[in-house]
């Protein structure tokens, strides 16, 4: 995947059986947005609306996202929405450790073609992968880290799933 250019790449990960997510997916979730975007957004993993669609955050937390975006003056066109997992986890669990291996490199590959001047990683699964970290999203936010390779700045903030279930902390 190192090497590939979009097309090549989508195809790639459309045809992925790295793992064994690829035995339950409906389809694969690529990613969104815009291939020139200053802002990408990584969240986890696609949940059934999603593996549905063939889009990230597009059901019921992706509809928070967007209207957190709308808020700060941004469609979802004008950012790139990818996950760190292609395939949907059977009923939402975490994904497995082989499996964010296996998908690493597609994702590693989405942000050096991307080269977004700034990374917004959602929730613990997210942050986790990015960053080679075990520590807690509520101590890994309000900084800025940086995503190596590329040395990208990387910012750590709630999943908007979490978010559902806990509006009070949707101020933070
Ligand atoms: N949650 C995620 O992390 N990603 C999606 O695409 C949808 C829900």
């Amino acid at each position: 995947p190192s090497t590939l250019y979009w097309n090549e790449l989508r195809t790639a990960v459309a045809g992925c059986q790295a793992c064994d997510l690829h035995t339950t997916r409906t389809q694969t979730v690529f990613g969104v947005g815009d291939q020139n975007a200053s802002l990408m957004i990584v969240g986890e993993a696609p949940g059934a609306d999603e593996d549905r669609q063939g889009e990230p955050f597009v059901g019921r937390a992706g509809q928070l996202l967007t209207a957190m975006l709308e808020a700060i003056g941004l469609g979802r066109e004008q950012v790139y929405i990818a996950n760190v997992i292609k395939c949907r986890p059977p009923g939402n669990r975490d994904p497995h450790v082989e499996e964010a291996a296996a998908c690493q490199p597609y994702l590693h590959r989405q942000i050096e073609l991307l080269q977004p001047r700034l990374i917004l990683s959602v929730g613990r699964v997210s942050a986790h992968n990015l960053l080679g970290t075990e520590e807690s999203v509520g101590r890994l936010r309000g900084r800025t880290h940086r995503f190596e390779p590329g040395d990208i700045p990387l910012i750590v903030t709630y999943h908007p799933a979490y978010l559902l279930r806990r509006p009070q902390e949707k101020a933070k």
